[in-house]
């Protein structure tokens, strides 16, 4: 079997997408769980279906449509990712990355991740948006174990800016000029599906966790190894386990995201020109 994301599987993605509209992208945007209204926005837009880009996995999460539209937005062209691929799906890591080396493919140098994520920082709320400062990779897997191949990336990338300090600069001086707040803080990725009981909660704040979730690190890492700026942005959908007293559900994360909705599109589509 080919490697999910061997140079050969990249570029047969990448040329199947090509073959379907002129435009090459150049920021590529992953959009989280009810954030896919952006989608809606792209001018010149063509749609492609998951199920039908040869390698890429279909998604199976409810609120995840699965559909990649390549298309201009703010003046930029972009590829958006309207649902992602969780590790907790069944996936391998490097199958859930393979749309951003297939993007990286397609000429794209900046990658906007965003997510849904639970509060862990007792000074967030629900609601807030939070740019990624940092992440911690606690899923136990990474998209790049197995044979390095060097056209694609070194063996051992640097992380030590893995979100960029200008974008998050950007991204924050967006925020304030648009009259709202942001928090900056630590995503921590976990494998999931469940979400956390409260003692792991507590020591996730312990060591250094503002946000918990269960996407986004396989697509940095990733995108990081192939040499892509990073920006990520979650929007803290409900205080993770055992802050406040109330258990978690997906359709409180999908009632949120819908809230915040509007916030989160004036700051993407502001700060979309300057990256
Ligand atoms: Cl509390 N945990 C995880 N792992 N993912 C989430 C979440 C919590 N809230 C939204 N997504």
């Amino acid at each position: 079997m080919v490697h999910a994301s061997s140079k050969a599987v990249i570029d047969e993605a990448a040329q199947f997408i090509s073959s379907k509209t002129s435009l090459r992208p150049e920021i590529g945007l992953i959009l989280g769980s009810g954030l896919g209204v952006l989608g809606d926005d792209l001018e010149d837009a063509v749609t492609i279906d998951y199920a039908d880009i040869p390698h890429f996995p279909v998604s199976t999460v409810e609120g995840h449509a699965g559909e990649l539209i390549i298309g201009k937005l703010q003046g930029r062209n972009v590829a958006l990712m309207r649902g992602r691929f969780h590790m907790y799906e069944g996936y391998e890591p490097e199958r859930t990355a393979l749309p951003v080396r297939v993007m990286k493919a397609l000429g794209v140098t900046a990658l906007l991740v965003t997510n849904a994520a639970g509060g862990v920082n007792l000074d967030y709320k629900a609601g807030d948006l939070m740019i990624i400062s940092d992440h911690i990779n606690l899923t136990g897997r990474n998209p790049l174990v197995g044979p390095n191949d060097n056209a694609l990336g070194v063996r051992f990338p640097d992380m030590s800016e893995a979100y960029s300090r200008r974008l998050r600069q950007i991204a924050k001086q967006t925020a304030s000029s648009l009259g709202f707040e942001v928090q900056e803080g630590v995503y921590v990725g976990l494998l999931g599906p469940n979400y956390e009981t409260p003692a792991e909660i507590r020591m996730l704040r312990t060591l250094g966790g503002d946000a918990v979730g269960m996407s986004t690190i396989s697509e940095v890492i990733v995108a990081r190894h192939s040499g892509m700026e990073v920006l990520g942005i979650s929007c803290i959908s409900n205080m993770a386990a055992g802050i406040l007293d109330q258990p978690l559900s997906h359709a409180e994360v999908m009632e949120t995201t819908e809230q915040v909705k509007e916030k989160f599109l004036s700051l993407v589509l502001t700060l979309l020109p300057q990256m």
